[in-house]
């Protein structure tokens, strides 16, 4: 009796055609314009998963989660439950749905929608010892591009994360698949391992949002491409520990991130998952470049 979905995020930005120019750059394309936000889609891809509306700072504008079905009279009644209630569209949203805040105010709009999937790749042909997958055969991608598929997850700031952690997970449904102490935890409401995780700040902001890509090739080439176009280094090529992706964050012109992932833990729904604790110094990441100092730091504060 929850969300099933996460369709889309939105933000606020100084100049909406510098933050087409990064997005397309990562791999988004753009749907033609309606109203005032800029609409960006993975290529492959029907709705949009990206919206950048015009404002004074890079801020989270909205999220929108999907409820289809009998989902949404669940999570209509889940939220008078917990006596949180329905607001007014921001001006400029997406028609349709019902309207919230979190408790640290992002808006929230739930919609009668389910997820949109892309159509399935071709399975990856790996050689490892012992099982040949690709026999007679040359292995090195051609004409090779970072193509983001779908979006996976959201990860947002918050001085408060048992607090989001609760609203996220008694309001709307959602699961907690792990954490790590009360810094970050990662909540799922598919079968991806996390599609909003939330991470311990002096107050709310937009860390990240996160795309798959087809393969490991994809991310690093994906990661030189948004070099080679002029962004600050991000962080990766590396594979995180909670959740087991591979990963490239590429850094935006606000300082938050847009990531690949690829070979994300995958949870089915009725699945014995239990949560685990990380401790902090195992927590982020198995191998990758050292963390730099500038990942955690969230810009909107500044
Ligand atoms: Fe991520």
């Amino acid at each position: 009796m929850a969300v099933r979905a996460l369709l889309h995020y939105a933000l606020e930005v100084p100049d909406q055609s510098i933050g087409e120019k990064f997005y397309r750059a990562f791999g988004l394309e753009e749907i033609s314009s309606r109203g005032d936000a800029v609409r960006l889609r993975p290529p492959s891809l029907v709705r949009e998963t990206v919206m950048l509306y015009p404002g004074r700072r890079k801020r989270l504008h909205h999220l929108a989660f999907g409820a289809p079905g009998d989902e949404m009279e669940a999570v209509k009644a889940s939220l008078a439950k917990a006596g949180v209630r329905e607001m007014d569209a921001p001006a400029g949203a997406p028609e349709g749905g019902i309207w919230v805040r979190d408790p640290d105010g992002n808006a929230v709009n739930v919609r009668a929608e389910g997820r949109e999937l892309p159509p399935a790749d071709r399975p990856l042909t790996l050689n490892s010892p012992g099982h040949i997958a690709r026999v007679a055969e040359r292995g090195c991608p051609e004409g090779l591009s970072a193509r983001p598929r779908r979006l996976g997850h959201v990860l947002l700031f918050t001085p408060d994360p048992d607090r989001q952690i609760d609203f996220y997970t008694r309001a709307l449904g959602m699961r907690l698949s792990d954490r790590s102490r009360s810094i970050v935890a990662f909540l799922r409401c598919t079968t991806d391992h996390h599609n909003l995780a939330l991470l311990a700040s002096k107050g709310p902001g937009f860390h990240h949002a996160s795309f798959e890509v087809g393969s490991i090739d994809e991310i690093a080439v994906g990661a030189q491409r948004m070099l080679d176009v002029g962004c600050e280094p991000g962080w990766g090529v590396g594979r995180h520990v909670i959740g087991s992706n591979f990963f490239y964050y590429a850094r935006d012109p606000w300082g938050s991130f847009a990531e690949y992932f690829h070979d994300l833990d995958f949870i089915p729904e009725h699945c014995a998952w239990e949560p685990r604790d990380f401790p902090e110094e195992d927590a982020l990441y198995r191998w990758g470049p050292p963390l730099p100092d500038y990942f955690g730091h969230n810009t909107e504060l500044d």
